[in-house]
């Protein structure tokens, strides 16, 4: 699968956490595999990140005393590594055909404006991040979106106002 072009850029966040670090190098030090355990490790590191920025890669490469071309390889092959930071929720914007000509498009444009992001985009809160999904597979809920792993079918305008504010008011 092709990554989109936003994600398989590499970020640099800055200055990470370095009780994050210290997490992950604690997992990393109950491996005896280290360098067979690369992409257990990745997965721990998006869990305590979020996403795998640039300087991450670098200290697991580091860590592990591999390539960083290696790191880098496995991260940009996986669809699921995302080296762009996520926020807290995913919303899968179906753009299938049964969405599509059942107003998928208006969806976006209203999700859009009211996020103030594109697709592929996260909010500055990092509350959302929006992304644009083909056929999930419920034709006949459409226009359909999911948030994290919650359907939402027969999705109209002037229902997206309640669907987002159901997860920005949880605790
Ligand atoms: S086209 Fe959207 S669920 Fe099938």
């Amino acid at each position: 699968m092709t990554k989109p072009e936003s994600q398989s850029k590499t970020y640099s966040a800055g200055v990470l956490p370095k009780d994050k670090y210290d997490k992950l190098d604690q997992y990393i030090s109950t491996l005896e595999d280290k360098e067979g355990s690369l992409i257990h490790i990745l997965h721990k590191a998006q869990e305590i990140f979020t996403f795998l920025p640039q300087e991450v890669q670098l200290h697991i490469a580091r860590h592990l005393d591999i390539p960083a071309a290696k790191v880098f390889g496995v991260t940009t092959f996986y669809s699921y590594f995302t080296s762009t930071p996520v926020g807290k929720h995913t919303i899968s914007l179906c753009m299938g055909t049964a969405c599509f000509v059942r107003g998928a498009e208006k969806i976006a444009h209203e999700l859009k404006d009211k996020l103030n992001i594109t697709s592929g985009g996260t909010t500055e809160d990092n509350l959302f991040t929006l992304k644009e999904v083909r056929c999930i597979g419920a034709c006949g809920l459409a226009p359909i979106i999911m948030i994290d792993d919650k359907v939402f079918g027969r999705v109209k305008v002037e229902n997206i106002d309640s669907i987002l504010k159901e997860f920005k008011e949880e605790v």
